[in-house]
Order: structure tokens, then sequence, then C-alpha cells
């Protein structure tokens, strides 16, 4: 075993509420995230409701999915839903000029998309064309979505076989403005974000959170951009307007957009790399927050992460306009490492979308093109280990002795990454080890409330690359952790090299 460390947790201290949006997902038209992925049909051989596959559904109703996002990405900014409405086979048929320059037959559209959610039990968050769609456009899908009366698009969704308004809470401005959503600059889309969010009105009572397309990676400018645009910020306490949101992109990759890297054959070094890489986001929340405070000490603004994760070359012999990738223990850990992240940053941090759910980037279920088989990836596993802190009350984790770290090009990388909230009469501490080699023991100095049970799990894996097949589909599964005692101050828990361990706390 390592060095013993200990993380000071006072758990009579609750902190800001981690929203249960930031384990939100993400699914775009693009290789087959939604056709094969969420979409069969109604004549697939592949156990459905209404073409959505029941698998899929029962996978993510599993980890609580509290939110999707549709239907792009790139996408969406080329996307005009009134040709996703009416009988399938008179849709008409568009070019998907992003992701493969594929014909899409929009089978699945508006509709469909709304089945998926009530399937799922995840609230729609719909993202409006800004780039090449028009406010009237825009203000009509939100009309035919949510309104109840007879108005002329509540009545076309009446004629297409729904009678009642859906609640839509989440209502995207534009994605990527600044590139694939019109090549915009930040003070061009300020102005349109405002307009277009102007129209975005709330019909029969529907609450809608109106996000406008944010910053890529490190541009604090765009950020500022939208700050300055905002309406009176220091007034009252209710919501900003013209949007409430705004939002922010950045993916993982341990190489040049170019050669992104591989997403399993990969060394030590790569996976040090990656996990760097990872831990970028903390400071980006941290420069985007420092930016938002200057205008918003109150919080009322929400950050929204809503394109987060790895982003691989795709698997040798796929479609590389598809973006599939295969999912190892290295995801799993860049996975907990972003939600140490989102914990910490919760007052400010209202919502994230990990990109994307099914087939497309760093996927939560793999589904194979020939069999059908489902596979759940490492990925999958910190989520469902995760549910804990939906909704929950971030707690501080401060470690007392020097936290271990690893040299990654010009940066000290901590290897040890922690996090926890409560709820109730129960918490929950996520750590991560990020060490290639080095057991760890860290005591868990439990203060404030008296500690009654715990349990805990563990992800592992025997090598860095351990992914999950249709072959094996557990290679990378939790399991019970034995290696939790007690001790005067709480509890010692082994954290193994390259693992995942969340310890569950029943509190009197
Ligand atoms: O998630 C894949 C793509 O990445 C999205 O379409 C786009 O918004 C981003 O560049």
């Amino acid at each position: 075993m390592g060095t013993d460390l200990t993380a000071v947790i006072n758990l009579d201290l609750p902190g800001a509420t981690i929203s249960r949006h930031i384990y939100g997902h993400f699914a775009e038209h693009l290789g087959r995230c939604i056709y094969g992925g969420f979409w069969v049909g109604e004549d697939s051989d592949v156990p459905n409701v209404g073409g959505i596959r029941s698998d899929v559904v029962a996978a993510l109703r599993a980890i609580d999915i509290p939110n999707l996002r549709w239907p792009g990405g790139c996408f969406a900014d080329d996307y005009h839903w009134r040709d996703g409405v009416g009988p399938r086979d008179e849709r008409p048929r568009m070019v998907n000029s992003h992701w493969g320059d594929v014909v899409e037959d929009n089978s699945f559209g508006t509709q469909e998309f709304m089945a998926l959610c009530e399937l799922l039990g995840a609230d729609p968050y719909v993202s409006g064309n800004v780039g090449s769609g028009s406010v009237r456009e825009m203000s009509e899908w939100i009309e035919y979505l949510t309104r109840g009366d007879d108005s002329p698009m509540a009545s076309l969704r009446r004629e297409h076989g729904r009678d009642a308004p859906w609640r839509v809470p989440f209502w995207g401005i534009g994605n990527e403005a600044w590139g694939c959503g019109g090549n915009l600059r930040a003070e061009q889309f300020a102005s349109l974000a405002r307009q277009y969010a102007t129209y975005v009105r709330e019909h029969a009572g529907n609450d809608v959170y109106r996000i406008a397309a944010g910053a890529n990676v490190d541009d604090f400018h765009w950020t500022e951009t939208l700050m300055r645009s905002f309406d009176a910020l220091e007034d009252g306490e209710g919501r900003t307007a013209p949007f409430q949101g705004i939002s922010l992109h950045y993916y993982t990759m341990t190489g040049p957009w170019s050669d992104k890297g591989s997403a399993t054959e990969f060394g030590t070094d790569e996976w040090y790399r990656a996990l760097a890489r990872a831990a970028h986001m903390e400071h980006l929340l941290e420069r985007h927050g420092a930016v938002m405070d200057r205008y918003d000490p109150k919080k009322r603004v929400g950050l929204v992460v809503d394109e987060w994760g790895t982003w691989w070359n795709v698997e040798p012999g796929t479609n590389p306009g598809f973006l599939y990738q295969q999912n190892t223990l290295r995801d799993a850990v860049v996975a907990s490492r972003h939600f140490d992240a989102f914990h910490r940053h919760a007052g400010r941090v209202v919502m994230a979308n990990i990109a994307q759910t099914v087939n497309v980037l760093q996927s939560m279920i793999l589904t194979d093109p020939e069999t059908d088989a489902l596979v759940l990836t490492p990925t999958y596993h910190v989520f469902a280990m995760n549910t804990g802190h939906h909704d929950a009350a971030a707690l501080d984790v401060h470690w007392r002795g020097e936290v271990p770290t690893s040299a990654v090009d010009d940066v000290e990388l901590p290897t040890l990454s922690a996090s926890a909230s409560t709820r109730g009469d129960t918490a929950l501490v996520s750590l991560t080890n990020l060490d290639v080699e080095q057991d760890r023991t860290v005591v868990l100095d439990l203060r404030g409330r008296d500690l009654l049970e715990h349990s805990a799990q563990v992800l592992t894996g025997p090598t860095l690359n351990a992914h999950n097949t249709a072959a094996q589909p557990d290679a990378v599964a939790p399991a019970r952790h034995d290696g939790v005692r007690p001790h005067p101050r709480g509890l010692e828990v082994d954290l193994p090299a390259h693992s995942y361990v969340t310890v569950s706390l029943d509190l009197a």
C-alpha cells in the first residue's frame, strides 16, 4: 500500500445542491446513435415499444437518466423540425452533411423523441436551430410541443395523433455558434440569442429554461460577451432574461484533432495524459465561473456543460463520419474525474450532458449492428455508481497530507480525486485512484454526524484498456468492495491502482 492520506469531510456542512441534470445525456442524429441505437422501427425483431429499443430504455432507466438533449450537436443547426412530423412515409429526406454525408429520412422526429423521453422518464432538452433556421420556426416548434388549446401548431400536433401537450423544460438556442452553428462572432451571436430566446414562449404553464450556445473550451471572451448581454442581472432574485443558462463544450483527447489517440491501444503516458486533459475541465469551470461571477455573483445564470467526454479516433474499419469508439476503464476514470469537478462547482454548473448516449463518442451503451447485442460500457457503471449524488448537497473534501502527483507534459496531475454529497440520512463518497500501479489507502475523517452503516463498490480492471464486448460484457463491472474498515476517525478505504470506488454511508 502507498502513502496514507486523510480526507476530512464535515457531514453536517451541506453546500450547493448537485442537480441530477449534471448526469444528463445527449443523442444526436449521428452515426448509429439514433438509428440502430435508440430507434429500430416498429417492425424490427429487436424488442421495442413503438420503434424504440426496450433494452436501451431499461438500461438508461436503471441509471435514472434525468434529461436527454436532441437533435444535436451540429445536426441541430441543419434540422428543420417540420420535416420530422406527420406520417413517416411522407416525411421529406435531407442530407446529414456533418456526419457521414448520409441521407436522413426523418423517420425519427419530434413525436418519436418525445415518446422516447416519456419511456425514459427523462426531461427533454430540445436544441433549436439558429444557424439555418428562422425565429418563426423555433417559435412554432415550442408551440407545437407545449400548447394546449386550438392554436395552429397545437392543432397540427393533434392532426399528427398527439392530443395532450408535452412539458419541455430545457431549450437550446443554437449549438457551437462559433463553429458548425454559423461561424458567428460572439457579439453577433449574443444579439441573435436574445432575439431567438424571446420567441421561445411559455405556453400552457410550461416553464422553459433557455440555454444560449456557449464557449468552446477556453474562449472566455465568448462567455463574457454573453454575460454582458443579459438584462439587468443585478435586479431581483428571479429568473434572468432573455435566457437563463449558457453552455460550454470541452472534449478529452490525447493528441491533436487530426490524431486524437486510440480508444483502446494506449500505454501509461496516454493514460495520464487523458486524465490530465480531463482534469482541465476543473480549470475551465473555475475560469468561466470567475467571468460569470463578475457579472452575476448570485449565480443566477447557469453554466450548462452540454457536451463533454472523450473523443478518440474511430474504431478501425468503421465509418469515420460516425464517431463510433470503444470505451475502456480509462474512459470510466475520465468520467469520475469530471463528476468530481462538476460536484465541486454545483453552485454554477446546473446541467451537463455527456457526448453521447449510444454508439457515439463516450457512450453508455454500444449496440452491435449485426447481432443487435447490447453492451454496457465502463462509463455507464460510473453513472450507475453515482446515482446517490443526484440532487444531493455537495460536501467539501479536504485532504490532509500530500496528495501524490504524476508529471504529465507541463503539469503535475494529482493521482487521487474525491468528492462527496449528502441527502437526508445518507452520504456518498466518490474516490478515484488515477495511479497506474500504486494502490493507496485513505482515511475518511467523518465529522459532524455519526456513522451507522457503510458499504462500498469498486470499478477496476486487469489492464488500463480493459473494456466490455458482447463476448465479455462484464470485463469491467462494479463489484462489492471489502477493502473498507472502521477507523477511529471514521473509515479506512483501500483504493486499488487505476480504480474508482464509492462508499455509501448511513448516518444517524
Ligand atoms: O458530439 C459531436 C459533435 O461535437 C457535436 O455535433 C458538436 O456540437 C461538437 O463539435
